[in-house]
């Protein structure tokens, strides 16, 4: 190490002349160390792009694919799945309201503790305890972040350092394998079987056992799955926390859908499935099925070892989540009668509308069992995956994102389908017509 090597010798010899020797060697080594953080940050930075992750799409450049295009501009109004239609689907009753209200309170609402107020904490506990069956710790196992992204975030950075192995679902949402090579971190791949599997998720077992052999500590996963809507089966969760407990791995499990479930599907949270509270961390938040997602709350809870983490990295971070809209939390899990249920059956018979369309079109698409992403497979293209995704945004005003954001699927694409009936299905069916024009 260049510093060593430099102290080292000034105390072993005294002369100038091996002085003068050494500090021209740190002046270049600190040049060359200088060059090499500078090469890992622009690495670092190079393979965070996010010209194709969700919601960045409107800033791709059309002119780069006009080239492409063959056949007519379809026509229709602009559906845009790369993420859901608050406006479609507005919030909860009552959520502006108690936004107004901490307004008013002012400087305590501003200013909460860095893990967020206490007595919203103290709420939001029990309703996440009674939600997932396990008892949550309001002074020690819980943080307010700003989004579930923001919880995401802090939870590998409190979790995962250089070197560390960390086992990934493929596919899963695409934030997981940034932050983890972000991080520093290697990740191992686990794969799901989303197409094969109907009442399990898919998951195999086999290459998760392979994981933490290797020396995966961390497991991350979303359940239900982003981008399959694929829910985790009760023998599934069990298995991972049996494999979790032999191997000591810490578990993160993003449950931002778990509330939005079709058909009454069983869900089998894994804090509840006899692991040992440090060795888990859920992360959830009331963006997508409330449609809060304008607010950036998210929620972490579990090993309060982590949450103390990540409350010191939120310090430097964001310090808190917003104040004033930390309030709004108060409305969730508290909907009037029938909500949920009634979001729930939209949803469902959205659902039911695109994966009819797109099999119709023998795109293979799995039910999702929860949540409102589907991910059908497209035929061989003529065009590569991220040029069709230009060309459907060009060509029939329909924008989705490019299945390779999740992992190695570069024949896929996803939808949030948390839209406007109508709407979707119009621009279902222009996604259907692309692909047979551009199918190799
Ligand atoms: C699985 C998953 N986790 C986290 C997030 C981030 O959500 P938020 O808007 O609460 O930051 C999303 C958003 O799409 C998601 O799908």
């Amino acid at each position: 190490m260049p510093l060593a090597r430099f102290s080292q010798g000034v105390v072993s010899s005294g002369t100038s002349e091996i002085k003068r020797i050494d500090i021209t060697g740190i002046a270049m080594c600190l040049r060359n160390g200088s060059k090499e953080n500078m090469a890992s940050v622009e690495e670092k930075f190079r393979t965070l792009g996010i010209a194709n992750a969700p919601g960045q799409e409107v800033r791709q450049r059309s002119a780069d694919v006009t080239h492409h295009r063959q056949g007519e501009m379809i026509a229709g109004d602009l559906v845009d799945f790369s993420h859901g239609d608050v406006d479609a689907f507005p919030p909860p009753p009552g959520s502006f309201e108690r936004f107004a209200e901490a307004v008013e309170i002012g400087g305590r609402q501003a200013y909460t503790e860095y893990r967020g107020s206490a007595s919203i904490r103290a709420e939001v506990a029990r309703d996440l305890a009674d939600f997932t069956g396990a008892p949550v710790q309001s002074d020690l196992g819980i943080i307010i972040t700003p989004g579930t992204q923001g919880a995401l975030f802090l939870a590998i950075a409190a979790t995962v350092g250089d070197g560390d192995k960390v086992a990934i679902v493929q596919p899963d949402y695409f934030a997981n394998r940034k932050l983890v090579e972000f991080f520093g971190g290697e990740i191992v791949p686990v794969a799901l079987d989303y197409l094969g599997a109907e009442k399990d998720a898919g998951l195999n077992l086999a290459q998760l056992r392979a994981a933490f052999e290797a020396g995966a500590r961390t497991f991350l996963f979303s359940n239900p799955n982003n981008p399959t809507g694929a829910v985790y089966s009760a023998t599934e969760i069990t298995a991972i926390a049996v494999l979790a407990k032999e191997f000591g791995v810490t578990i993160i499990a993003d449950q931002l859908y778990s509330r939005l479930r079709y058909g009454n599907k069983d869900y089998t949270h894994i804090r509840a499935a006899g692991l040992p509270e440090e060795q888990v961390v859920t992360i959830m938040g009331p963006s997508k099925t409330e449609s809060l997602s304008g607010y950036r709350l998210g929620i972490a809870f579990g090993s309060p070892a982590i949450i103390e983490r990540m409350e010191k990295l939120q310090a430097i971070v964001s310090l808190r989540a917003a104040g004033y809209n930390q309030a709004v939390l108060q409305t969730w899990f508290r909907e009037p009668d029938g909500w949920m249920n009634e979001r729930s059956i939209q949803h469902q018979a959205i659902r039911d509308d695109l994966v009819a369309i797109f099999r119709a079109a023998g795109l293979p698409t799995r039910l999702p069992q929860a949540g409102s992403y589907l991910f059908p497979t497209l035929p061989a293209l003529a065009v590569t995956l991220e040029e069709f995704v230009k060309l459907l945004r060009l060509q029939a005003n329909v924008i989705v994102t490019a299945g390779t954001e999740f992992g190695p699927h570069p024949n896929s694409i996803r939808l949030n389908f948390s839209q406007d009936r109508k709407a979707a299905v119009s621009a279902a069916h222009r996604i259907v017509q692309m692909v047979q024009i551009y199918k190799a």
